[in-house]
């Protein structure tokens, strides 16, 4: 394993190496409760562009970078990004999340399904993860990231976000052979992008399987983790050096089995006690996390003594700091720039 002092502090981190402060970043960093980006977003109103103009998208990425020097720079795109190259086309509506044209409910439609091709569909991201590796440097991390196959299919079936997820499990609970068919196709597409990320520069790339909590522990192990595992293991091939991040929404009830993916970090939430984690999960398994983001409309004094609490319950190895899922539109950016610099004057060998 390529072992160097001058890699950044979050990929180090990430490695298992101690570190002396844990690395800090957030969630959709880049986003909303920003005015840097609401500004940028009255000139772009699309969400496709903004995420798939290179220079646009560069800038986005690079708004947290500048205001607060995380220590991991997360490409500004969307978990649905790269659906329209395997077939599948979307939208991305304010207020609202992705859409999906034409859900896909039938065999056909699934048959009709192309493999990705990451150079011919998606170029732009080649040139947004360069330009922004070339822009940070050794100072902060490259961090990528993809949809896992059930929260994509949830999309890709149900036609947008939804509450119930009636449809999907509905072809889940009844007949799964093509909802397992589509899973298969998503990983492997999947997997493509992942190795595609990290050939473009990307140093750490997480996996974003959002609303498999929203399956029970039973139908987790078969329509969410075996196709994690199928993405992890095919981009372990290739790629084995690249740290590998798993988050699931709503995972207390899920951690031991998240640790089963192939993972080589698993986000927390703040619905589990970050020193109950650490226990259920083993001295060997990395972390990320796991403050709530409401923590960030408290006050200053209340922020600090949450990430104090974290970074001691968390211990001095293998930990990123964060939130435990993403930072809220709403949040004052005064808060954020102090979540940053309070987190950064930690230090791991004298006692926090
Ligand atoms: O973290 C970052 O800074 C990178 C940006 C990022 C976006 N989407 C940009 C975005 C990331 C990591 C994502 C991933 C994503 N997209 C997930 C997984 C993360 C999670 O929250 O669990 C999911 C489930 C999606 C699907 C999606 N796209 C949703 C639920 C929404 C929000 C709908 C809304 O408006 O509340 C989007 C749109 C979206 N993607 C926005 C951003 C900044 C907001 C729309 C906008 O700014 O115009």
């Amino acid at each position: 394993m390529g072992v160097s002092s001058s890699d950044p502090l979050l990929l180090r981190a990430a490695r298992g190496e101690v570190v002396d402060r844990p690395p800090v970043w957030m969630m959709r960093q880049a986003g909303r409760y920003m005015k840097a980006y609401r500004d940028l977003r009255e000139k772009y109103p699309s969400f496709r562009d903004r995420s798939e103009i290179p220079e646009v998208a560069i800038e986005v990425s690079l708004q947290p970078w500048k205001a607060f020097q995380p220590d991991g720079v997360i490409l500004f795109s969307d978990i649905v990004t790269p659906l329209p190259g395997i077939g599948i086309d979307m939208d991305v509506a304010e207020g609202k999340g992705p859409i999906i044209a034409s859900p896909i409910r039938t065999q056909e439609q699934v048959d009709n399904l192309r493999p990705l091709e990451p150079e011919e569909s998606l170029p732009f991201i080649k040139t947004i993860l360069q330009s922004l590796r070339q822009e940070i440097g050794n100072k902060s991390t490259m961090l990528g990231f993809v949809g896992a196959p059930w929260t994509l299919a949830a999309y890709v079936v149900e036609g947008k976000g939804s509450k119930t997820y009636s449809i999907i499990k509905n072809m889940a609970f009844s007949d799964p052979t093509m909802l397992h068919q589509f899973l298969g196709k998503l990983a492997d597409s999947i997997a493509t992008y992942v190795r595609y990320q990290i050939d473009c520069g990307a140093q750490v790339v997480q996996m974003f399987d959002s609303w498999a909590g929203e399956l029970s522990p039973q139908d987790y192990e078969t329509f969410a983790l075996p196709y994690q595992k199928r993405v992890f293991q095919q981009v372990k091939q290739t790629h084995p050096d690249t740290p590998l991040i798993l988050l699931v929404s709503g995972s207390a009830g899920l951690l031991e089995r998240m640790a089963l993916s192939g993972a080589d970090i698993i986000n927390v939430d703040w619905t589990v006690d970050m020193a109950d984690a650490r226990a259920r999960l083993g001295k060997e398994m990395k972390v990320q996390g796991n403050l709530d983001p409401g923590v960030l409309f408290g006050s200053q004094e209340f922020i600090r003594d949450r990430i104090y609490d974290t970074v001691r319950k968390a211990g001095n190895r293998g930990h990123i700091l964060n939130l435990g899922h993403g930072v809220l539109p709403s949040t004052p950016e005064e808060n954020v720039k102090f979540f940053f610099e309070t987190a950064k004057q930690i230090s791991l060998t004298a006692a926090v």
